[in-house]
């Protein structure tokens, strides 16, 4: 299977990236094709709500490097989506990429995706609760499964290295991927 990691968070090296990263290292020791795309250096602009994707091709009109997202969500099997929780959603940048799924709510190219939502927090798994919602009825719409959640207490970067346990529960998602 082919496994995309999307990293939400500024920080490379933060706690999002490496979860990320042990689920994606835990995939390839499965033998499944992984890449990690880290979303803040991407030129992603806003959805317009033009409505371009619901006619004709079903294509996004927005000309930026989301037309190279588009193809790597389709590729992909399993998609991780990586987040650090920022005042209870999503950061920025991991909203304005769901937004621009749109899309696939008219061509249906999504439709039997697998999904594992990543959220590190400085106030642990109860936080998240709103996100993971969010994730869930967007997936949902879109006909892709929630299989799995890793909500981790951390704040400072790369505080997850102090949680071994948190990085091997990453590396076994990744590992036992079906
Ligand atoms: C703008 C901003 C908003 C945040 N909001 C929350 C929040 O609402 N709840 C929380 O528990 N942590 C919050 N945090 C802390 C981050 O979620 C936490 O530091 C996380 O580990 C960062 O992940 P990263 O290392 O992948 O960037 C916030 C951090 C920032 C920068």
């Amino acid at each position: 299977m082919r496994i995309l990691g999307l990293v939400g968070s500024p920080r490379k090296g933060g706690n999002t990236d490496l979860l990320v990263s042990r689920i994606l290292a835990g995939a390839g020791a499965s033998g499944h094709l992984t890449e990690k795309v880290y979303l803040y250096p991407l030129a992603i602009s806003p959805c317009t709500d033009c409505r371009s994707c619901q006619k004709g091709k079903l294509h996004c009109a927005v000309g930026d490097d989301m037309q190279l997202l588009y193809q790597k969500l389709e590729d992909a099997d399993v998609v991780v989506f990586g987040t650090p929780l920022y005042w209870y959603g999503p950061s920025a940048k991991m909203k304005l990429l769901m937004d621009r799924l749109r899309p696939f709510v008219a061509s249906g190219k999504l439709k039997g995706k697998k999904a594992i939502a990543v959220v590190p927090s400085e106030e642990g798994v109860a936080a998240c609760n709103h996100l993971i919602g969010m994730f869930k009825l967007s997936f949902e719409y879109l006909g892709v499964t929630l299989i799995d959640t890793l909500r981790v207490k951390a704040y400072e970067k790369a505080e997850v290295n102090k949680q071994p346990e948190m990085l091997n529960r990453a590396f076994e998602i990744g590992k036992t991927l079906r």
